[in-house]
């Protein structure tokens, strides 16, 4: 069992680093076209990306996504990613913290995250399944406390838990576990996806529910389906590689999950918009559309994993085409990008229409 769960976390981490895990289907934010602005009116010096979030005053609308924790190499990955955010003030989601509550041992590496980034918004991280197999929420006090987390994300995995050999397939409770845990909180729930997309539905009971925060993490980018038909292949289960195989590019493209979210979002709600976000650009184009702050994970793997020049590197890109992308649309500060004009094409619109 010990083996399983460490072995899991470090298969994902490979996986993630050396093989195509990209979904096929893109995050149709091609089909959102910014107009050019010739005529911006604006210093590109005085553009300001800096915005409020979790309570916390951050330099960016970036955060870095969940990816990983408890192992010895995922460690090594979140201190670099820690080092990163702090240096940069950018909110960081740590990876799923269920081996904390497997193997208290393993908190110490949780903990030292907070310790290389002391004044970020760092943000816990749980499987709906663990939530469900709960009778009360003790543990989640105990993760939370480890990394002094500013809100905690419960991560919604339908799609990999069918394809996963071990997945666990049980989500009758789901919705009612979460809105005990949403009333027990003293910090923020977020609801995230994990590549598949929240839908106009879910996202609706979700915020009737009063959960404040939905990460979106749509389609387009990082494929679970793809990392569990990778492992199920590996492991020689035939049915569940084929069921991978199958499902490779089910989800709802990020671009329209995060509209669809934002045409049931109450004022309150923030929306994180992520899933196969790649570039400063696509940050600007999910804003425009209606997150509140994007996040990338897959893309800082790889670098986490060479070093943190790399990662820092990619970051300071991110911002500078962030900056480009608004004064090309003459945005000034983030909120102006709400204001910006865009065009919708098909095929998003026609499933906007639907
Ligand atoms: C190796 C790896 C591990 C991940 N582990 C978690 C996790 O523990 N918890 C979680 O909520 N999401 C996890 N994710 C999902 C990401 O946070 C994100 O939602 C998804 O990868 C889509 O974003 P991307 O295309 O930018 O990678 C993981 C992704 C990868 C690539």
């Amino acid at each position: 069992m010990e083996k399983d769960i460490f072995q899991r976390k470090d298969d994902h981490i490979k996986i993630s680093i050396n093989e195509n895990i990209n979904s096929r289907n893109t995050t149709w934010l091609e089909y959102v076209r910014f107009v050019h602005n010739s005529l911006p009116g604006i210093n590109l010096k005085d553009i300001d990306i800096s915005m409020k979030f979790l309570g916390k005053q951050i330099n960016a609308p970036i955060i870095i996504g969940s990816l990983t924790g408890g192992t010895k190499l995922g460690l090594e990955i979140n201190t670099k990613l820690a080092e990163a955010a702090e240096k940069f003030q950018i909110p960081l989601m740590v990876g799923s913290q269920r081996i904390q509550l497997e193997y208290p041992d393993t908190s110490k590496a949780f903990t030292s995250i907070r310790k290389s980034a002391p004044n970020i918004p760092i943000i816990a991280n749980l499987g709906i399944s663990q939530l469900i197999q709960m009778e009360n929420f003790n543990s989640i006090e105990k993760i939370i406390h480890s990394i002094e987390a500013d809100a905690i994300a419960i991560h919604l995995n339908p799609l990999q838990e069918i394809i996963q050999p071990e997945g666990e397939t049980d989500f009758s409770n789901a919705m009612e576990k979460i809105s005990q845990l949403n009333d027990y909180l003293k910090i923020p729930l977020i609801i995230k996806e994990t590549g598949a997309g929240l839908s106009k539905n879910v996202s609706n009971k979700l915020i009737n529910m009063g959960i404040k925060y939905l990460d979106v993490s749509g389609l387009g980018g990082t494929s679970f389906a793809a990392v569990e038909y990778s492992r199920a292949k590996k492991q020689n289960n035939h049915l569940k590689s084929i069921i991978g195989n199958t499902f490779l590019d089910w989800g709802i493209p990020t671009a329209a999950s995060i509209i669809e979210t934002r045409t049931v979002a109450k004022d309150s709600t923030v929306i994180i918009g992520s899933g196969g976000i790649r570039n400063g650009l696509e940050i600007a184009k999910s804003i425009a559309i209606g997150a509140n702050i994007s996040a990338i994970a897959q893309p800082f793997l790889k670098r986490a994993f060479n070093n943190l020049k790399e990662v820092e590197s990619f970051i300071e890109t991110l911002i500078s085409e962030l900056k480009s992308a608004m004064f090309l649309t003459g945005c000034k500060k983030i909120k102006d990008l709400k204001n910006s004009d865009y065009a919708i094409l098909p095929p998003l619109s026609t499933w906007l229409e639907r």
